[in-house]
Protein backbone atom coordinates (compact mmCIF):
# COMPACT_ATOMS: atom_id res chain seq x y z
CA UNK A 1 0.00 0.00 0.00
CA UNK A 2 1.12 3.35 -1.01
CA UNK A 3 1.15 5.97 1.44
CA UNK A 4 -0.65 9.07 1.13
CA UNK A 5 1.83 12.63 1.65
CA UNK A 6 -0.59 15.04 2.52
CA UNK A 7 -4.52 14.71 3.52
CA UNK A 8 -4.80 17.62 0.29
CA UNK A 9 -7.41 16.74 -1.81
CA UNK A 10 -7.29 17.24 -5.80
CA UNK A 11 -10.88 17.22 -6.63
CA UNK A 12 -13.81 17.09 -4.62
CA UNK A 13 -16.18 14.10 -4.57
CA UNK A 14 -18.77 14.39 -7.64
CA UNK A 15 -16.33 16.43 -9.84
CA UNK A 16 -15.08 13.56 -11.82
CA UNK A 17 -15.84 12.49 -15.32
CA UNK A 18 -14.41 10.40 -17.98
CA UNK A 19 -12.21 13.58 -19.03
CA UNK A 20 -10.05 12.72 -15.84
CA UNK A 21 -9.85 9.22 -16.59
CA UNK A 22 -5.80 8.41 -16.76
CA UNK A 23 -4.88 10.64 -14.21
CA UNK A 24 -4.05 10.37 -10.51
CA UNK A 25 -6.74 12.01 -7.98
CA UNK A 26 -6.91 12.63 -4.35
CA UNK A 27 -10.74 12.39 -2.42
CA UNK A 28 -11.51 12.92 0.78
CA UNK A 29 -15.23 12.50 2.31
CA UNK A 30 -17.48 10.26 3.70
CA UNK A 31 -18.22 6.93 3.08
CA UNK A 32 -21.55 6.18 1.92
CA UNK A 33 -21.98 2.38 1.26
CA UNK A 34 -19.01 -0.14 1.41
CA UNK A 35 -19.33 -3.47 -0.27
CA UNK A 36 -17.72 -6.07 -0.90
CA UNK A 37 -18.37 -8.09 -4.34
CA UNK A 38 -16.48 -10.39 -5.80
CA UNK A 39 -13.13 -10.22 -4.42
CA UNK A 40 -13.35 -6.46 -5.03
CA UNK A 41 -14.21 -3.90 -2.49
CA UNK A 42 -16.56 -0.96 -3.87
CA UNK A 43 -17.11 1.85 -1.85
CA UNK A 44 -18.83 5.32 -2.66
CA UNK A 45 -17.34 8.55 -1.03
CA UNK A 46 -19.45 11.16 -0.66
CA UNK A 47 -18.55 15.09 -0.17
CA UNK A 48 -21.26 18.37 -0.46
CA UNK A 49 -20.35 17.76 -4.07
CA UNK A 50 -21.35 14.69 -5.02
CA UNK A 51 -19.98 10.57 -5.10
CA UNK A 52 -17.55 8.80 -6.54
CA UNK A 53 -16.93 5.23 -6.31
CA UNK A 54 -13.66 3.58 -5.60
CA UNK A 55 -12.70 0.37 -6.07
CA UNK A 56 -10.21 -1.87 -4.10
CA UNK A 57 -8.67 -5.10 -5.26
CA UNK A 58 -6.92 -7.75 -3.48
CA UNK A 59 -3.31 -7.07 -5.76
CA UNK A 60 -2.71 -4.71 -2.48
CA UNK A 61 -3.50 -6.93 -0.03
CA UNK A 62 -2.73 -4.67 3.13
CA UNK A 63 -4.75 -2.16 1.06
CA UNK A 64 -7.34 -4.33 0.34
CA UNK A 65 -7.93 -5.31 4.25
CA UNK A 66 -7.48 -1.41 5.27
CA UNK A 67 -10.46 -1.23 2.96
CA UNK A 68 -12.35 -3.84 4.45
CA UNK A 69 -12.71 -1.90 7.55
CA UNK A 70 -14.49 0.73 6.20
CA UNK A 71 -18.23 1.02 7.60
CA UNK A 72 -20.96 4.31 6.82
CA UNK A 73 -19.88 7.39 7.43
CA UNK A 74 -16.14 6.96 8.20
CA UNK A 75 -14.14 9.83 6.59
CA UNK A 76 -11.37 9.05 4.76
CA UNK A 77 -8.56 9.73 2.38
CA UNK A 78 -7.98 8.25 -0.67
CA UNK A 79 -5.50 8.26 -3.76
CA UNK A 80 -5.89 6.34 -6.76
CA UNK A 81 -5.72 6.17 -10.88
CA UNK A 82 -9.36 7.48 -12.71
CA UNK A 83 -10.44 4.74 -14.68
CA UNK A 84 -13.62 4.76 -16.72
CA UNK A 85 -16.34 2.14 -15.37
CA UNK A 86 -17.36 -0.92 -16.88
CA UNK A 87 -21.18 -0.62 -16.55
CA UNK A 88 -22.03 3.28 -16.30
CA UNK A 89 -24.10 4.74 -13.60
CA UNK A 90 -26.61 6.71 -15.79
CA UNK A 91 -28.07 8.32 -12.02
CA UNK A 92 -24.98 10.27 -11.18
CA UNK A 93 -22.69 12.67 -12.71
CA UNK A 94 -19.66 10.62 -11.85
CA UNK A 95 -21.00 7.68 -13.11
CA UNK A 96 -18.84 7.40 -16.25
CA UNK A 97 -16.11 6.54 -14.39
CA UNK A 98 -14.31 5.50 -10.76
CA UNK A 99 -11.15 5.39 -8.83
CA UNK A 100 -8.91 2.61 -8.60
CA UNK A 101 -7.46 2.88 -5.16
CA UNK A 102 -3.70 2.94 -4.28
CA UNK A 103 -3.78 4.64 -1.00
CA UNK A 104 -6.08 5.24 1.78
CA UNK A 105 -6.43 6.80 4.93
CA UNK A 106 -8.94 6.74 7.52
CA UNK A 107 -9.12 10.23 9.28
CA UNK A 108 -11.59 9.46 11.96
CA UNK A 109 -13.95 6.44 12.18
CA UNK A 110 -17.97 6.96 13.11
CA UNK A 111 -20.07 4.81 15.51
CA UNK A 112 -23.29 3.57 13.89
CA UNK A 113 -25.54 6.28 12.62
CA UNK A 114 -29.23 6.11 13.91
CA UNK A 115 -30.45 6.30 10.28
CA UNK A 116 -29.20 5.89 7.02
CA UNK A 117 -28.08 9.16 5.28
CA UNK A 118 -29.75 8.80 1.81
CA UNK A 119 -32.42 11.25 0.56
CA UNK A 120 -35.22 8.36 0.91
CA UNK A 121 -34.94 8.65 4.38
CA UNK A 122 -37.51 6.33 6.69
CA UNK A 123 -36.06 8.10 10.05
CA UNK A 124 -39.39 10.77 11.58
CA UNK A 125 -38.34 14.10 12.10
CA UNK A 126 -37.55 14.36 15.76
CA UNK A 127 -35.22 11.51 15.03
CA UNK A 128 -33.59 13.97 12.12
CA UNK A 129 -33.27 17.23 13.92
CA UNK A 130 -31.86 15.57 17.06
CA UNK A 131 -29.06 14.40 14.62
CA UNK A 132 -29.46 17.22 12.38
CA UNK A 133 -25.40 16.92 11.85
CA UNK A 134 -25.91 13.59 9.81
CA UNK A 135 -29.31 14.88 8.22
CA UNK A 136 -27.47 17.79 6.83
CA UNK A 137 -25.11 15.34 5.16
CA UNK A 138 -27.92 13.87 3.17
CA UNK A 139 -27.73 15.23 -0.70
CA UNK A 140 -31.14 16.85 -0.55
CA UNK A 141 -30.52 19.11 2.52
CA UNK A 142 -27.43 19.96 0.88
CA UNK A 143 -28.90 20.61 -2.30
CA UNK A 144 -31.54 23.01 -0.43
CA UNK A 145 -28.48 25.00 1.90
CA UNK A 146 -26.91 25.54 -1.33
CA UNK A 147 -30.58 26.92 -3.31
CA UNK A 148 -30.47 28.63 0.21
CA UNK A 149 -27.11 30.24 -0.10
CA UNK A 150 -27.45 31.07 -3.82
CA UNK A 151 -30.86 33.07 -3.21
CA UNK A 152 -29.02 35.28 -0.74
CA UNK A 153 -25.84 36.12 -2.85
CA UNK A 154 -28.38 36.80 -5.56
CA UNK A 155 -30.40 38.61 -3.20
CA UNK A 156 -27.49 41.02 -1.90
CA UNK A 157 -26.39 41.54 -5.34
CA UNK A 158 -29.29 42.70 -6.85
CA UNK A 159 -29.96 45.43 -3.97
CA UNK A 160 -26.82 46.28 -4.21
CA UNK A 161 -26.42 47.24 -7.90
CA UNK A 162 -29.18 48.78 -7.44
CA UNK A 163 -28.38 51.10 -4.80
CA UNK A 164 -28.60 49.34 -1.20
CA UNK A 165 -26.29 49.59 1.30
CA UNK A 166 -26.22 46.61 3.30
CA UNK A 167 -26.41 47.56 7.16
CA UNK A 168 -26.41 45.34 10.23
CA UNK A 169 -28.72 46.30 12.82
CA UNK A 170 -28.89 45.68 16.67
CA UNK A 171 -29.95 42.10 18.06
CA UNK A 172 -30.40 43.29 21.40
CA UNK A 173 -32.86 46.13 21.04
CA UNK A 174 -35.72 47.29 22.66
CA UNK A 175 -38.90 46.00 22.09
CA UNK A 176 -40.47 46.81 18.52
CA UNK A 177 -44.51 47.64 17.77
CA UNK A 178 -45.37 44.62 15.45
CA UNK A 179 -47.76 42.56 17.68
CA UNK A 180 -46.07 39.04 18.48
CA UNK A 181 -44.41 38.42 21.91
CA UNK A 182 -40.76 39.81 22.79
CA UNK A 183 -38.22 37.24 23.65
CA UNK A 184 -36.64 39.30 26.35
CA UNK A 185 -32.42 39.24 27.71
CA UNK A 186 -32.18 40.37 30.82
CA UNK A 187 -29.60 43.35 31.46
CA UNK A 188 -26.98 42.55 34.09
CA UNK A 189 -26.11 46.04 34.61
CA UNK A 190 -29.59 47.41 34.65
CA UNK A 191 -30.93 44.46 37.15
CA UNK A 192 -34.58 44.56 36.44
CA UNK A 193 -34.16 45.84 33.10
CA UNK A 194 -34.02 43.77 29.84
CA UNK A 195 -33.46 44.31 25.89
CA UNK A 196 -36.11 42.08 23.41
CA UNK A 197 -34.58 40.66 20.87
CA UNK A 198 -35.92 42.22 17.49
CA UNK A 199 -39.22 41.15 15.46
CA UNK A 200 -37.93 42.71 12.91
CA UNK A 201 -35.69 45.82 12.29
CA UNK A 202 -38.18 48.38 11.54
CA UNK A 203 -37.69 51.15 13.47
CA UNK A 204 -33.85 51.29 12.86
CA UNK A 205 -34.59 50.69 9.47
CA UNK A 206 -36.43 54.01 9.35
CA UNK A 207 -33.96 55.38 11.66
CA UNK A 208 -31.39 54.77 8.26
CA UNK A 209 -33.21 56.79 6.47
CA UNK A 210 -33.37 59.81 8.56
CA UNK A 211 -29.47 59.29 8.39
CA UNK A 212 -29.07 59.75 4.72
CA UNK A 213 -28.81 56.10 3.97
CA UNK A 214 -31.40 56.25 1.01
CA UNK A 215 -31.42 52.76 0.38
CA UNK A 216 -30.60 49.70 2.91
CA UNK A 217 -31.57 46.16 3.09
CA UNK A 218 -30.11 43.45 5.70
CA UNK A 219 -30.47 39.88 5.62
CA UNK A 220 -32.29 40.09 9.26
CA UNK A 221 -32.26 37.26 11.66
CA UNK A 222 -35.78 38.28 13.62
CA UNK A 223 -37.22 36.52 16.89
CA UNK A 224 -40.86 36.07 17.44
CA UNK A 225 -42.72 34.56 20.39
CA UNK A 226 -45.36 32.92 18.80
CA UNK A 227 -47.09 29.41 18.18
CA UNK A 228 -45.07 27.45 15.62
CA UNK A 229 -46.42 26.35 12.12
CA UNK A 230 -45.49 24.78 8.37
CA UNK A 231 -44.34 28.64 8.04
CA UNK A 232 -43.53 30.07 11.01
CA UNK A 233 -40.48 29.77 13.32
CA UNK A 234 -39.51 31.73 16.68
CA UNK A 235 -36.22 32.85 14.98
CA UNK A 236 -36.42 33.59 11.15
CA UNK A 237 -34.80 35.54 8.83
CA UNK A 238 -36.11 38.26 6.69
CA UNK A 239 -34.53 39.82 3.69
CA UNK A 240 -35.17 43.80 4.66
CA UNK A 241 -35.36 46.65 2.76
CA UNK A 242 -35.94 50.68 3.07
CA UNK A 243 -36.06 53.29 0.41
CA UNK A 244 -36.15 57.07 1.01
CA UNK A 245 -38.01 59.22 -1.51
CA UNK A 246 -40.51 56.69 -2.87
CA UNK A 247 -43.55 55.65 -2.91
CA UNK A 248 -45.55 52.43 -3.27
CA UNK A 249 -44.75 51.91 -6.87
CA UNK A 250 -40.97 52.35 -6.35
CA UNK A 251 -41.10 49.97 -3.69
CA UNK A 252 -42.95 46.93 -5.60
CA UNK A 253 -41.08 48.45 -9.22
CA UNK A 254 -37.50 47.68 -7.38
CA UNK A 255 -38.37 43.98 -5.67
CA UNK A 256 -40.54 42.90 -9.13
CA UNK A 257 -36.68 43.60 -10.20
CA UNK A 258 -35.51 41.30 -7.42
CA UNK A 259 -38.26 38.71 -8.05
CA UNK A 260 -37.65 38.45 -11.55
CA UNK A 261 -34.38 37.85 -11.34
CA UNK A 262 -33.93 35.24 -8.68
CA UNK A 263 -36.79 32.81 -10.52
CA UNK A 264 -34.81 33.53 -13.31
CA UNK A 265 -31.46 32.53 -11.88
CA UNK A 266 -32.67 29.76 -9.74
CA UNK A 267 -35.38 28.14 -11.08
CA UNK A 268 -35.46 29.40 -14.92
CA UNK A 269 -38.67 30.59 -14.45
CA UNK A 270 -39.67 33.96 -15.97
CA UNK A 271 -41.77 36.25 -14.22
CA UNK A 272 -44.11 38.14 -16.06
CA UNK A 273 -43.71 41.64 -14.37
CA UNK A 274 -45.64 43.91 -13.47
CA UNK A 275 -47.21 41.79 -11.15
CA UNK A 276 -50.82 41.66 -10.62
CA UNK A 277 -51.81 43.94 -7.88
CA UNK A 278 -55.34 43.13 -6.03
CA UNK A 279 -56.91 45.17 -3.40
CA UNK A 280 -57.86 44.00 -0.18
CA UNK A 281 -61.29 44.34 -0.37
CA UNK A 282 -61.34 42.32 -3.77
CA UNK A 283 -58.67 39.50 -2.17
CA UNK A 284 -61.11 38.70 0.20
CA UNK A 285 -64.44 39.45 -1.44
CA UNK A 286 -63.33 36.58 -4.18
CA UNK A 287 -60.79 34.37 -2.40
CA UNK A 288 -61.86 34.86 1.61
CA UNK A 289 -58.10 35.73 2.09
CA UNK A 290 -55.15 38.52 1.99
CA UNK A 291 -53.11 35.34 0.91
CA UNK A 292 -55.25 34.33 -2.37
CA UNK A 293 -53.63 31.38 -4.00
CA UNK A 294 -54.57 32.05 -7.40
CA UNK A 295 -53.49 28.54 -9.04
CA UNK A 296 -56.90 27.71 -8.94
CA UNK A 297 -60.56 29.02 -9.34
CA UNK A 298 -63.24 28.39 -6.80
CA UNK A 299 -64.01 31.98 -5.63
CA UNK A 300 -66.58 33.00 -3.18
CA UNK A 301 -69.99 34.24 -4.59
CA UNK A 302 -71.82 36.36 -2.90
CA UNK A 303 -75.09 35.35 -2.39
CA UNK A 304 -76.79 37.88 0.64
CA UNK A 305 -79.01 39.44 -1.93
CA UNK A 306 -80.35 36.13 -2.89
CA UNK A 307 -81.43 34.84 0.65
CA UNK A 308 -82.43 38.32 1.93
CA UNK A 309 -86.44 37.63 2.68
CA UNK A 310 -86.49 33.88 1.90
CA UNK A 311 -88.25 31.15 4.53
CA UNK A 312 -85.08 29.65 5.68
CA UNK A 313 -84.88 32.36 8.77
CA UNK A 314 -81.21 31.47 9.82
CA UNK A 315 -80.09 32.62 6.48
CA UNK A 316 -82.84 35.42 6.03
CA UNK A 317 -81.53 37.19 9.34
CA UNK A 318 -77.82 36.97 8.77
CA UNK A 319 -79.09 38.75 4.93
CA UNK A 320 -80.09 41.62 6.87
CA UNK A 321 -77.58 42.29 9.35
CA UNK A 322 -74.70 44.87 8.79
CA UNK A 323 -70.93 43.57 8.79
CA UNK A 324 -72.47 39.90 8.28
CA UNK A 325 -73.15 38.05 4.47
CA UNK A 326 -73.95 34.55 3.29
CA UNK A 327 -71.21 33.40 0.56
CA UNK A 328 -70.73 30.17 -0.61
CA UNK A 329 -67.90 28.48 -3.25
CA UNK A 330 -69.24 25.92 -6.19
CA UNK A 331 -67.27 22.23 -5.72
CA UNK A 332 -66.91 22.22 -9.61
CA UNK A 333 -67.39 18.43 -10.55
CA UNK A 334 -67.22 17.53 -7.03
CA UNK A 335 -70.36 15.71 -6.22
CA UNK A 336 -69.60 12.25 -6.79
CA UNK A 337 -66.78 13.02 -4.37
CA UNK A 338 -68.50 15.03 -1.63
CA UNK A 339 -70.94 12.33 -0.40
CA UNK A 340 -72.97 12.94 3.02
CA UNK A 341 -70.01 11.52 5.04
CA UNK A 342 -67.41 13.73 3.90
CA UNK A 343 -70.06 17.07 3.79
CA UNK A 344 -70.50 16.19 7.41
CA UNK A 345 -66.62 16.58 8.23
CA UNK A 346 -66.65 19.78 5.83
CA UNK A 347 -69.38 21.41 8.63
CA UNK A 348 -66.50 20.18 11.39
CA UNK A 349 -63.97 22.18 9.18
CA UNK A 350 -65.30 25.29 9.04
CA UNK A 351 -66.57 24.80 12.29
CA UNK A 352 -62.56 25.23 13.27
CA UNK A 353 -63.12 28.67 11.90
CA UNK A 354 -65.61 29.44 13.79
CA UNK A 355 -68.63 29.24 11.53
CA UNK A 356 -72.27 28.32 12.58
CA UNK A 357 -72.58 25.64 9.80
CA UNK A 358 -72.15 25.01 6.09
CA UNK A 359 -74.97 24.41 3.96
CA UNK A 360 -74.58 22.68 0.58
CA UNK A 361 -76.65 22.38 -2.67
CA UNK A 362 -76.00 18.86 -4.56
CA UNK A 363 -77.14 20.26 -8.10
CA UNK A 364 -78.56 18.15 -10.45
CA UNK A 365 -79.26 17.51 -14.19
CA UNK A 366 -83.22 18.11 -12.99
CA UNK A 367 -83.54 18.47 -9.46
CA UNK A 368 -81.48 20.40 -7.02
CA UNK A 369 -80.81 18.44 -3.72
CA UNK A 370 -79.11 19.34 -0.57
CA UNK A 371 -79.64 20.34 3.71
CA UNK A 372 -81.30 23.32 3.10
CA UNK A 373 -83.88 22.31 -0.01
CA UNK A 374 -87.11 22.64 1.83
CA UNK A 375 -87.31 26.48 2.60
CA UNK A 376 -87.44 27.10 -1.39
CA UNK A 377 -88.78 26.10 -4.87
CA UNK A 378 -86.64 24.50 -7.14
CA UNK A 379 -86.58 28.08 -9.13
CA UNK A 380 -84.78 29.76 -6.16
CA UNK A 381 -82.84 27.14 -6.45
CA UNK A 382 -82.09 27.04 -10.02
CA UNK A 383 -81.86 30.83 -9.76
CA UNK A 384 -78.74 30.46 -6.87
CA UNK A 385 -76.76 27.50 -9.23
CA UNK A 386 -76.96 30.17 -11.97
CA UNK A 387 -75.65 32.65 -9.98
CA UNK A 388 -72.82 30.47 -9.30
CA UNK A 389 -72.47 29.00 -12.73
CA UNK A 390 -73.30 25.61 -11.24
CA UNK A 391 -74.47 22.67 -13.79
CA UNK A 392 -75.16 19.23 -12.53
CA UNK A 393 -72.30 17.44 -10.63
CA UNK A 394 -71.41 20.64 -8.96
CA UNK A 395 -71.69 20.82 -5.41
CA UNK A 396 -72.59 24.37 -3.92
CA UNK A 397 -71.21 25.25 -0.66
CA UNK A 398 -72.35 27.84 1.50
CA UNK A 399 -71.53 29.52 5.00
CA UNK A 400 -73.83 32.56 6.53
CA UNK A 401 -72.02 34.85 9.17
CA UNK A 402 -70.12 37.52 10.08
CA UNK A 403 -68.05 38.70 7.31
CA UNK A 404 -64.70 37.81 8.94
CA UNK A 405 -66.06 34.53 9.77
CA UNK A 406 -67.52 33.69 6.14
CA UNK A 407 -64.14 34.94 4.49
CA UNK A 408 -62.40 33.13 6.84
CA UNK A 409 -64.10 30.00 6.62
CA UNK A 410 -64.81 29.22 2.98
CA UNK A 411 -61.02 30.77 2.11
CA UNK A 412 -60.29 27.76 4.23
CA UNK A 413 -62.56 25.21 2.27
CA UNK A 414 -61.73 26.54 -0.88
CA UNK A 415 -58.04 25.78 -0.19
CA UNK A 416 -58.86 22.17 1.50
CA UNK A 417 -61.00 20.66 -1.04
CA UNK A 418 -58.50 22.03 -3.95
CA UNK A 419 -55.55 20.48 -2.18
CA UNK A 420 -58.07 17.15 -1.26
CA UNK A 421 -59.15 16.91 -4.76
CA UNK A 422 -55.64 17.55 -6.53
CA UNK A 423 -56.85 21.00 -8.23
CA UNK A 424 -53.71 22.78 -7.83
CA UNK A 425 -51.21 22.67 -10.31
CA UNK A 426 -48.01 22.52 -8.66
CA UNK A 427 -45.97 23.60 -11.40
CA UNK A 428 -47.12 26.89 -10.86
CA UNK A 429 -45.48 30.18 -9.29
CA UNK A 430 -48.65 32.13 -9.16
CA UNK A 431 -47.24 35.38 -7.63
CA UNK A 432 -49.21 39.27 -7.13
CA UNK A 433 -49.43 41.98 -4.58
CA UNK A 434 -52.72 42.81 -2.21
CA UNK A 435 -52.72 45.97 -2.13
CA UNK A 436 -55.16 49.12 -0.28
CA UNK A 437 -55.08 46.77 3.30
CA UNK A 438 -57.36 48.39 6.05
CA UNK A 439 -54.83 50.47 7.95
CA UNK A 440 -56.63 49.71 11.45
CA UNK A 441 -58.34 46.88 12.63
CA UNK A 442 -60.67 47.30 15.73
CA UNK A 443 -59.38 44.46 18.42
CA UNK A 444 -62.48 43.18 20.25
CA UNK A 445 -59.63 42.18 23.48
CA UNK A 446 -58.30 45.61 23.40
CA UNK A 447 -61.39 47.10 22.83
CA UNK A 448 -59.45 49.63 20.06
CA UNK A 449 -58.33 50.03 17.07
CA UNK A 450 -54.67 48.55 16.46
CA UNK A 451 -52.46 48.93 13.42
CA UNK A 452 -52.59 46.17 10.89
CA UNK A 453 -49.40 46.49 10.13
CA UNK A 454 -47.53 49.09 12.26
CA UNK A 455 -48.12 52.83 13.79
CA UNK A 456 -46.05 54.45 11.25
CA UNK A 457 -47.78 53.11 8.45
CA UNK A 458 -49.45 55.76 5.84
CA UNK A 459 -52.89 55.68 5.53
CA UNK A 460 -53.60 56.62 1.87
CA UNK A 461 -53.86 60.57 1.00
CA UNK A 462 -57.89 60.36 0.03
CA UNK A 463 -58.01 58.62 3.09
CA UNK A 464 -56.82 60.80 5.52
CA UNK A 465 -59.97 62.70 6.94
CA UNK A 466 -61.50 59.16 7.89
CA UNK A 467 -59.20 59.03 10.33
CA UNK A 468 -61.11 60.88 12.96
CA UNK A 469 -64.88 59.99 11.41
CA UNK A 470 -64.14 56.32 10.53
CA UNK A 471 -61.30 55.15 11.14
CA UNK A 472 -62.01 51.37 10.34
CA UNK A 473 -62.29 52.60 6.80
CA UNK A 474 -58.96 54.23 6.26
CA UNK A 475 -57.09 52.48 3.45
CA UNK A 476 -53.34 52.02 4.47
CA UNK A 477 -50.11 52.78 1.73
CA UNK A 478 -49.15 48.89 2.51
CA UNK A 479 -49.15 45.87 0.32
CA UNK A 480 -47.87 42.12 0.35
CA UNK A 481 -46.40 39.88 -2.16
CA UNK A 482 -48.20 36.23 -1.90
CA UNK A 483 -46.69 33.41 -3.74
CA UNK A 484 -48.95 30.27 -4.12
CA UNK A 485 -50.97 31.44 -0.94
CA UNK A 486 -48.31 31.61 1.03
CA UNK A 487 -47.62 35.32 2.49
CA UNK A 488 -43.95 35.91 1.37
CA UNK A 489 -43.36 39.45 2.21
CA UNK A 490 -44.90 42.89 3.06
CA UNK A 491 -44.45 46.60 3.81
CA UNK A 492 -45.73 50.02 3.59
CA UNK A 493 -44.68 53.81 2.65
CA UNK A 494 -44.28 55.20 6.36
CA UNK A 495 -45.67 58.12 7.72
CA UNK A 496 -42.89 60.96 7.56
CA UNK A 497 -45.01 64.02 9.24
CA UNK A 498 -45.39 64.32 13.20
CA UNK A 499 -48.68 65.72 12.49
CA UNK A 500 -50.32 62.84 10.94
CA UNK A 501 -48.09 60.17 13.40
CA UNK A 502 -49.89 62.35 15.70
CA UNK A 503 -53.26 61.75 14.64
CA UNK A 504 -52.48 58.20 14.31
CA UNK A 505 -51.67 57.89 17.46
CA UNK A 506 -54.72 59.02 18.67
CA UNK A 507 -56.66 56.90 16.34
CA UNK A 508 -55.23 54.22 18.29
CA UNK A 509 -56.10 55.21 21.55
CA UNK A 510 -52.68 56.66 22.69
CA UNK A 511 -52.03 59.79 24.96
CA UNK A 512 -49.29 62.02 23.44
CA UNK A 513 -47.88 60.72 26.94
CA UNK A 514 -47.82 57.23 26.11
CA UNK A 515 -47.19 57.76 22.55
CA UNK A 516 -43.90 59.40 24.11
CA UNK A 517 -43.28 56.72 26.30
CA UNK A 518 -43.18 53.98 24.30
CA UNK A 519 -41.90 55.42 20.50
CA UNK A 520 -40.69 59.06 22.16
CA UNK A 521 -37.18 57.99 20.10
CA UNK A 522 -38.70 57.93 16.61
CA UNK A 523 -40.60 60.55 17.45
CA UNK A 524 -37.87 63.03 18.36
CA UNK A 525 -35.67 62.07 15.63
CA UNK A 526 -38.33 62.52 13.21
CA UNK A 527 -38.34 66.55 14.46
CA UNK A 528 -34.74 66.24 12.38
CA UNK A 529 -36.01 65.87 8.77
CA UNK A 530 -37.43 63.02 7.81
CA UNK A 531 -37.10 61.72 4.53
CA UNK A 532 -40.45 59.81 2.89
CA UNK A 533 -39.63 56.57 2.83
CA UNK A 534 -41.09 53.33 2.42
CA UNK A 535 -39.88 49.50 2.18
CA UNK A 536 -40.43 45.88 2.82
CA UNK A 537 -39.20 42.75 4.26
CA UNK A 538 -39.40 39.31 2.91
CA UNK A 539 -39.74 36.31 4.85
CA UNK A 540 -36.52 35.04 3.39
CA UNK A 541 -37.40 30.69 4.94
CA UNK A 542 -40.66 31.33 3.14
CA UNK A 543 -39.38 32.26 -0.29
CA UNK A 544 -36.68 30.09 -0.12
CA UNK A 545 -39.10 26.93 0.87
CA UNK A 546 -41.33 27.77 -2.13
CA UNK A 547 -38.58 27.74 -4.26
CA UNK A 548 -37.35 24.48 -3.64
CA UNK A 549 -41.22 22.93 -3.31
CA UNK A 550 -40.36 22.09 0.51
CA UNK A 551 -43.72 21.82 2.73
CA UNK A 552 -42.05 23.26 6.00
CA UNK A 553 -39.68 26.35 6.83
CA UNK A 554 -38.00 23.53 8.97
CA UNK A 555 -36.75 21.76 5.69
CA UNK A 556 -34.55 24.73 4.66
CA UNK A 557 -32.95 25.73 7.85
CA UNK A 558 -30.45 24.57 9.48
CA UNK A 559 -31.14 24.18 12.83
CA UNK A 560 -34.87 24.84 13.33
CA UNK A 561 -36.73 24.73 16.31
CA UNK A 562 -39.43 22.36 17.02
CA UNK A 563 -42.89 22.50 18.28
CA UNK A 564 -42.24 23.41 21.94
CA UNK A 565 -39.46 26.67 20.37
CA UNK A 566 -36.89 24.16 21.63
CA UNK A 567 -34.15 22.56 19.36
CA UNK A 568 -34.29 19.23 19.85
CA UNK A 569 -30.14 18.92 19.09
CA UNK A 570 -28.38 20.85 21.91
CA UNK A 571 -31.68 20.84 24.12
CA UNK A 572 -32.27 24.47 23.94
CA UNK A 573 -34.04 26.13 25.83
CA UNK A 574 -31.66 24.87 29.20
CA UNK A 575 -31.53 25.60 32.36
CA UNK A 576 -28.77 28.20 33.96
CA UNK A 577 -25.91 28.32 37.38
CA UNK A 578 -28.08 30.09 40.18
CA UNK A 579 -24.48 32.07 39.92
CA UNK A 580 -26.09 33.94 36.31
CA UNK A 581 -29.57 34.19 37.52
CA UNK A 582 -27.62 35.65 40.70
CA UNK A 583 -25.82 38.32 38.45
CA UNK A 584 -28.64 39.33 36.30
CA UNK A 585 -31.46 39.46 39.65
CA UNK A 586 -32.90 37.23 38.62
CA UNK A 587 -35.02 34.31 41.13
CA UNK A 588 -37.42 31.71 39.52
CA UNK A 589 -40.60 30.92 41.38
CA UNK A 590 -40.48 27.31 43.09
CA UNK A 591 -43.58 26.45 40.80
CA UNK A 592 -41.33 27.21 37.76
CA UNK A 593 -38.58 25.50 39.07
CA UNK A 594 -40.41 22.11 39.12
CA UNK A 595 -41.51 22.48 35.47
P1 LIG B 1 -44.08 41.28 8.64
O1 LIG B 1 -44.37 41.12 10.06
O2 LIG B 1 -45.22 41.17 7.66
O3 LIG B 1 -43.44 42.70 8.33
O4 LIG B 1 -42.96 40.24 8.24
C1 LIG B 1 -42.43 40.20 6.92
C2 LIG B 1 -42.35 38.77 6.43
O5 LIG B 1 -41.60 37.96 7.32
C3 LIG B 1 -42.09 36.62 7.26
N1 LIG B 1 -42.43 36.17 8.64
C4 LIG B 1 -42.07 34.98 9.15
N2 LIG B 1 -41.40 33.94 8.62
C5 LIG B 1 -41.18 32.86 9.40
N3 LIG B 1 -41.57 32.76 10.69
C6 LIG B 1 -42.24 33.78 11.27
N4 LIG B 1 -42.60 33.68 12.56
C7 LIG B 1 -42.53 34.96 10.50
N5 LIG B 1 -43.16 36.13 10.74
C8 LIG B 1 -43.08 36.85 9.61
C9 LIG B 1 -43.32 36.62 6.38
C10 LIG B 1 -43.70 38.08 6.36
O6 LIG B 1 -44.37 38.44 5.17
N6 LIG B 1 -41.09 45.22 9.47
C11 LIG B 1 -42.14 44.72 8.64
C12 LIG B 1 -41.79 44.82 7.16
C13 LIG B 1 -41.89 46.23 6.63
O7 LIG B 1 -42.92 46.91 6.86
O8 LIG B 1 -40.96 46.67 5.93
C14 LIG B 1 -42.39 43.24 9.00
O9 LIG B 1 -41.68 42.62 9.76
O10 LIG B 1 -42.95 36.18 5.09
Amino acid sequence: METIKGMKRTHMCGQLRSEHAGQTVRLSGWVSRARNMGGLIFVDIRDRSGISQLVFSPEDKELFDKAGELKSEYVIAVEGLVRPRESVNKNIPTGEVEVAATALRILSKSDVPPFVIQDDVKAGEELRLKYRYLDLRRPEMQRTLKTRHRITQIARKYYDENGFLEVETPILCKSTPEGARDYLVPSRIYPGHFFALPQSPQLYKQLLMLAGMDRYFQIAKCFRDEDLRADRQPEFTQLDLEMSFVDEDDVMTVNEGFIKTVFKEILDVDVQIPLPRLPYKEAMDRFGSDKPDTRFGMELVDLTDSFKGCQFTAFASVAEQKGCSVRAINAKGLSDKLTRKTLDSLVEFVKTYRAKGLAWLIVGQDEIKGSIVKFFTQDELRAIADKMGASAGDTILIVADKDSVVYASLGALRCELAQRYGLIDKTKFNLLWVTDFPLLEYSEEEGRFVAMHHPFTCPKDEDIELLDTDPGAVRAKAYDIVLNGVELGGGSIRIHNSELQSRMFEALGFTPEQAMERFGFLINAFRYGTPPHGGMAYGLDRMVMLMTGKESIRDVMAFPKVKDSGELMVESPGTVDKKQLDELGIAITAEEAEQ
